[in-house]
This record gives structure tokens, sequence and C-alpha cells, in this order.
């Protein structure tokens, strides 16, 4: 099998805003109790985190984290996470069945942040809350001293302010599971009330208003369209949702799921734009692609969910996914997507980052370790950098049930003139074949490849495992030839690679 490509920075998509390599933190399971935070670890520093996870996440490369939900926020008190652990209080948290220590809040999860070099995204609750409780909160993170919210902070051994710069209007409020789900319109009148006394506070936060959870959802399109009709003078983004799994043994449609968050991305895009034309307005709305990555969803609901009256478990071990070289093959393509994309989709959040469908696994006194689609996260957000190329990508295809014909290989390209180097990114997705993949790099006058490396194994299906933690991994790939103007790649079947030009 081919493919050829043509990269030219000349023809430019746009910037790669940094935060397009966001995670995502939620109260769930054990994320954050037994994931980041375990003060009786070895590894423990002196605020209970784990150490080895703090290395592991800079490794990854995590612009920014989006916290504390998901499905959990729109129960959430914020106040109840603050001030002395010993007065705080235990909840029932009903988006997952579990009980809520509080043992960590705001302002520790703010101090991690710091560890990991990260920016803090902040969620408030529009569920069960509303427009008070989210100026509470705003007052309480932003706000240096001299008010009850701020002086609490302050008193609370955090002087500096957490200057949280972008705010999510709620989670998945088009989500019949989500408690105080709505009507696009309730939704997005409150929404609108929410962002117009935030930014009475501060003019200058930037804030994103949910978006439909998938582009499955019945209401996806007109969700969009009548939530931003509310808000479109009052918000920055809109976020997008989408998660990815094999259905029935159909490994070949799973493979091309970035053809669907294509199509995903480009009619949010499309709906953004019809109100923004509507409205004769000058003004564009993004995206903020907040959750997406491989979820096997029917597990959770056939296997992990708890469901019991007097069952309300601490840190269960909830959505912990396993991931194949196939699963990291698919999320690599994703990323892919996202950056295809990087004029409209300039914020993302890969949901979530430890234990809970995530990049990194931990044992509770025990060791933490990479999953498969920790590699493709952490060289993308390494490489990555300067503009998105609009690529001149032709392929052989393959036939899918879900999507059609679909090229077989899949890419992007990034450069950075400033520093002058490129990358590419490139997944094969055929289950029997390499691909020979020619690079024409005339436009960017002599190079030199200066690293290649691909995710792929001959059983697709590998995993990394508390017992095995380190079976998958990165590896050289020596195919790499270089001739004046090209260069040529081989692509095993179910690989993700990335090419550095220098
Ligand atoms: O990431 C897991 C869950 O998926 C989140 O809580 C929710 O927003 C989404 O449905």
């Amino acid at each position: 099998l081919h493919a050829h490509l043509t990269l030219d920075p000349h023809f430019t998509v746009g910037p790669v805003n940094r935060r397009l390599f966001g995670s995502f933190v939620e109260h769930l399971g054990r994320c954050i109790y037994d994931g980041i935070y375990e003060p009786g670890h070895p590894s423990a520093d002196g605020d209970g985190f784990r150490e080895d996870v703090i290395a592991l996440v800079k490794e990854l490369g995590v612009s920014a984290i989006r916290y504390p939900g998901g499905n959990f926020v729109s129960g959430y008190r914020w106040e109840d996470g603050v001030g002395p652990r010993s007065e705080r209080p235990r909840r029932l948290d009903l988006a997952w069945h579990s009980t809520e220590s509080n043992r960590v809040g705001l302002d520790e999860f703010a101090v991690w942040l710091k560890k990991v070099d990260s920016e803090l995204v902040y969620a408030v609750n529009l569920g069960t809350r509303g427009v008070q409780e989210a100026l509470d909160v705003l007052e309480y993170a932003n706000i240096r001293s001299g008010t009850r919210l701020s002086d609490m902070r302050v008193t609370n051994g955090h002087p500096e302010p957490h200057r949280i710069s972008m705010w999510c209007l709620g989670n998945e409020m088009d989500g019949p599971w989500q408690l105080g789900h709505s009507s696009a319109d309730e939704y997005g009148i409150l929404a609108s009330k929410t962002a117009k006394a935030m930014h009475q506070v501060d003019g200058d936060l930037e804030l994103v208003v949910c978006g439909s959870s998938s582009a499955q959802m019945p209401t996806f399109g007109s969700w969009e369209r009548t939530v931003l009709e509310h808000t479109y003078d009052d918000v920055d983004y809109i976020s997008c949702h989408a998660y990815y799994e094999e259905k029935n043994g159909d490994l070949g449609s799973f493979l091309a799921s970035a053809v669907n968050m294509d199509g995903f991305i480009e009619s949010v895009v499309a709906t953004a734009d019809h109100v923004k034309a509507v409205r004769r307005s000058g003004k564009t709305i993004n995206i903020s692609f907040d959750e997406w990555n491989v979820w096997y969803i029917d597990r959770y609901h056939g296997v992990d969910k708890v469901t019991g009256r007097d069952d309300w478990p601490e840190a269960p071990r909830l959505l912990e996914d396993v991931y194949s070289v196939a699963d990291a093959v698919v999320f690599g393509s994703l990323l892919i997507s996202l950056i295809r994309h990087a004029d409209r989709v300039t914020s993302a959040s890969m949901a979530q980052l430890v234990n809970v469908i995530a990049p990194i696994m931990t044992e509770p006194n025990g060791p933490a370790w990479r999953q498969t689609t920790f590699f493709p996260f952490a060289e993308t957000s390494r490489l990555a950098r300067g503009e998105a190329l609009t690529l001149k990508l032709t392929s052989d295809t393959y036939e899918t049930a879900e999507y059609g014909t679909v090229s077989v290989v899949d890419a992007v390209a990034t450069h950075d003139a400033e520093a002058g180097v490129s990358a590419v990114f490139l997944v094969n997705r055929s289950q029997e074949s390499s691909v020979v993949v020619t690079i024409d790099v005339r436009g960017l006058g002599a190079v030199e490849v200066t690293a290649a490396r691909t995710l792929s194994d001959d059983d697709y299906y590998a995993k990394n495992s508390l017992a095995d933690r380190e079976r998958v991994g990165l590896v050289d790939n020596d195919s790499v030839v270089v001739a004046p103007g090209t260069v040529t790649i081989t692509l095993p079947p179910v690989s993700w690679t990335a090419v550095s030009l220098g």
C-alpha cells in the first residue's frame, strides 16, 4: 500500500494552541484519590501528592486541566472542598454513586497544578446551582483579598489568587443523565446570565458553553444552535465531547474514528458560524473539545456501575479501561484530527488523566505506569509546535461498515518557523499491510529527519498492565530514507508514527 503527502510551510491551517494538549481531572473513581493524591504512598510529597504521578504528568506534557468534572460537577458544592480538612463534609456523589470525602478541593488542586506546570480550567455547577454560586467560586479563586470569600481563601493558606482565566459553564447539560438536565433554551438562558455575571467580575475571563455530549445525541446540532443563540455574545467557546470504542469486533471502523471526529468538528463550526451569520456578528466562536478519548463505555454500564441504595463506595475502581495498541492508534488519530482543525479547535482536554480512562495508571502503595495512549499524547504535545499545515494527502483506501471508503493513512504536520523544525504525525489503519509513505518536503528546503518513532505491535491488542508495565512503547522507525526533496517511511499495520524534521 502507498500514500503520498506534500508538506509546504506556506499553506497553514492556523497556530497550534498549547491548550490543545489539555486534560481533564474529575472527582471520579480513583482519578484523584489513590491517583494523584495518596498521602500514605512512599512517593508522596508533603502535600500528599504522588511524585511518581507528577513526574509522569510532566512527561506527558499536559498544558491545561479541566476540573472538577464532568458529571460530578453538576452536584458539587465547591465550598465543601476548601478550609480545614477535618471540617469538610462527606457527601453523596450522585453522578458516580460514590462517597466524596472532599480531602482534595480547589486549593489543593491549584497547588498540584503548579507542580505539574499546567493551567487550571474550572467548571462551575449549573446542574443544581446557578449564577450566585458561580460568582462565589470566582470571587474565592480570583479576587486578591478584602472580601469575605477572597479573605477565606487567604485564611485557608492561599494568599495569592488562583487567577483562573478559562471557565466552563456546567457540563453536558443536554444529557438526560446529568443532574439538572435541561432543555437548550433553559440552559442557554442560565449560561448567558451566569456568563454576564462572571464578566461583571472580570471581563477578560474566557468562557466555555456546553455543546452536545456527543454527536449522536438526538438534539445534536439544534442544541448548539439554540444555546449559541442565547450566549453568542457572552462566551468564547462551545464544547464538544466524543468517545470512541471498538464495537462488535469491527476494528476497521474503529480505526477510522477520526473520520467521525472530523465531521463532528466541522458540523459544530458550521452551526456556530450559522449563528454568527444570522446575528451579523464580527465575533467567532471556537471549539473547546473538552472531553475526547477511547472509552469502553459498555463496560462501565455492564460491570463497574454501582447502584445499591446502601452502597456508596469511596474512590471505587471505575472506568479503569486498559488500552491496547489499536486503542492508542485511534487515540493518536484523534489528536491528528484536532490539530487538522487547529484554526477552530483552540482548546481540548483528553479525558481523563489518571486511572479513569487514563494514560497513567497507579496501584495504591504501588507503582505508576504508562498506558499505550500515553505515547502518542506525549510525543504530539512535545513535537506539534508552531503552525498546523494544510496537507495534500493521497492514500490507498479501504471499506468500513461505519464510514464507507476511508484513507488507509491519515496524517497531519506542523511547522515551527522560528525553531526551524517540523513534525509529521501519521497512522496506518490497515490491518493487513504496511504502507510506504512518500513525503514531499521540497517546500521546507534541505531537511534531515532527526527522529522517527512508531507505536505498533504484531498483537494489535497488546497492552501495558501492572504485571507487564513496559510491554508496549515507542520504537525507532529505521525505514526512513531521505533523498533530495523527499522523505520515505514505511508504517507497519495498525500503527502510529511521529517524524521530526529539522
Ligand atoms: O469522562 C467521563 C464522563 O463522560 C464525564 O463525567 C462526563 O462529562 C462524560 O459523559
